[in-house]
């Protein structure tokens, strides 16, 4: 598995549109490819990115972790 961090934004997870997740007993359906994480602290939608990190500034190095 590959995990991207984004540079200034979310940690990205692979997993395609149409993917179904369960947070908290919550399901969703990834409207397109990737599952990006906040890493910013930002978000009103935690642990899911919504984009404040723009907002706020995040500033972060991004890069790939991969062989887990
Ligand atoms: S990384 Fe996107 S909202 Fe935090």
């Amino acid at each position: 598995m590959k995990i991207h961090f984004r540079e200034n934004g979310p940690i990205v997870l692979p997993a395609k549109k149409g993917d179904r997740v369960v947070f908290n007993g919550e399901e969703r359906v990834l409207q397109k490819d990737g599952l990006a994480l906040c890493r910013c602290g930002a978000s009103t939608d935690k642990p899911f990115c919504d984009k404040s990190h723009k907002r706020v500034g995040f500033k972060a190095p991004g890069g790939d972790l991969e062989g887990v």
